[in-house]
């Protein structure tokens, strides 16, 4: 019988398969996002923190376990040096369907050409405020004309279906909802409004500046004719079409739990830990089998798809209960 040469694939104990995968190449970042960081970061001393090319082996191990799909995060993965190296590296992988990166787009107009030629298909920026001093208070040293800057860019390079990721926080810019898709309409960008995640400990009380997504949609569809799409993710992403524009609006509720079901998605922080869920502490570390076998990938092949068996049902975040969900910050275990 002719044998048919197949992928393996990544399916876990409750049938779900995961063929997404979100990196994170550095914990670090030059903003300080106040629902973020803390003011006062420490971040991880370079030799805890994968190489580049430790980087570009799991994205390559991944692929050959059918995922189809990989996510750049930090941290800002564009203030690691060199970070355009792991684009040119992985870009035109075959079998690697969407390359991805969220950025803050500080310094997005610098790379926004070169990225696009290394094969990344899609980006997407996070604004918070399109008032240059609220920019500021919220991103804590950000300057808001670098990210207009950023976003101009990445038009010119070519990229299409850019999306905005906007946290929306009561008493910082629950006004802004619709100026951001105003912004987002004449831009021809897609937007996400993001409920804020209870990730890492920082400076305000997270029930307080809660504003729940279906209030945002209430709002919005007081506004803007919006057409329900049926499109899902596989994530906490419910989105809707502006007609007569160009533009969708994603609503990104990671506290409603339907959606975990259908979850795809695993996540790698910029240490190699295998994440098998946002909010839960279920992981892998897989550096050490990076360091201890750097020219063997089939012990860490074996642990990915050993990993599955513990990828969770679900998580729980609760904003009542007074301590972060999970301890690690978006920026630790990428966004
Ligand atoms: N809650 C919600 N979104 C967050 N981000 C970072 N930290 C949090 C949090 N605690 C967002 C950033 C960025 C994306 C990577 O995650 O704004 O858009
Ligand atoms: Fe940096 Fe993004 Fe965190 Fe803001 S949200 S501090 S831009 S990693």
């Amino acid at each position: 019988m002719p044998t048919i040469a197949h992928t393996p694939q990544l399916i876990d104990q409750f049938g779900r398969r995961v063929d997404y995968i979100r990196l994170s190449i550095t914990d670090r970042c030059d903003f300080r996002c106040v629902y973020c960081m803390g003011e006062d970061m420490t971040f991880l001393p370079r030799n805890e923190v994968l190489s580049l090319e430790e980087c570009a082996r799991l994205v390559k191990a991944f692929v050959s376990l059918g995922v189809s799909k990989v996510r750049i995060t930090g941290g800002e993965p564009l203030v690691r040096k060199n970070a355009l190296s792991l684009f040119e590296e992985v870009g035109h992988l075959p079998g690697l369907r969407e390359l991805t990166m969220t950025t803050n787009g500080s310094q997005l107009e610098h790379y926004a050409h070169d990225l696009k030629k290394a094969g990344l298909n899609r980006i997407n920026i996070s604004v918070d405020s399109l008032n240059p001093e609220r920019f500021r208070k919220i991103t804590r040293v950000g300057d808001l004309n670098k990210v207009l800057r950023g976003i101009e860019a990445a038009k010119q390079a070519g990229f299409a279906n850019i999306k905005l990721n906007t946290v929306l926080m009561r008493g910082f810019n629950d006004d802004e909802a619709i100026p951001l898709l105003e912004f987002a309409i004449r831009q021809q960008l897609d937007v996400a409004f993001i409920e804020e995640m209870p990730l890492g400990e920082v400076d305000h009380s997270r029930e307080s500046t809660y504003i729940s997504n279906k209030a945002t949609l209430k709002l919005l569809q007081a506004h803007f004719p919006l057409i329900s799409s049926a499109e899902t993710t596989g994530g906490p992403a419910r989105y809707w079409r502006v007609a007569h524009t160009h533009t969708r609006v994603g609503l990104i509720s990671p506290h409603s739990h339907n959606f975990c079901e259908a979850c795809n998605r695993v996540r790698i922080t910029c240490k190699g830990e295998l994440y098998l869920c946002l909010g839960q502490e279920n992981k892998v570390d897989l550096m050490p089998l990076l360091r201890e076998y750097p020219h063997d990938d089939t012990p860490l092949k074996e642990a990915i798809l050993a990993s599955m068996q513990i990828k969770p049902r679900g998580h729980d975040f609760d904003l009542r209960r007074n301590a972060p969900a999970v301890i690690r910050f978006m920026s630790q275990t990428g966004g």
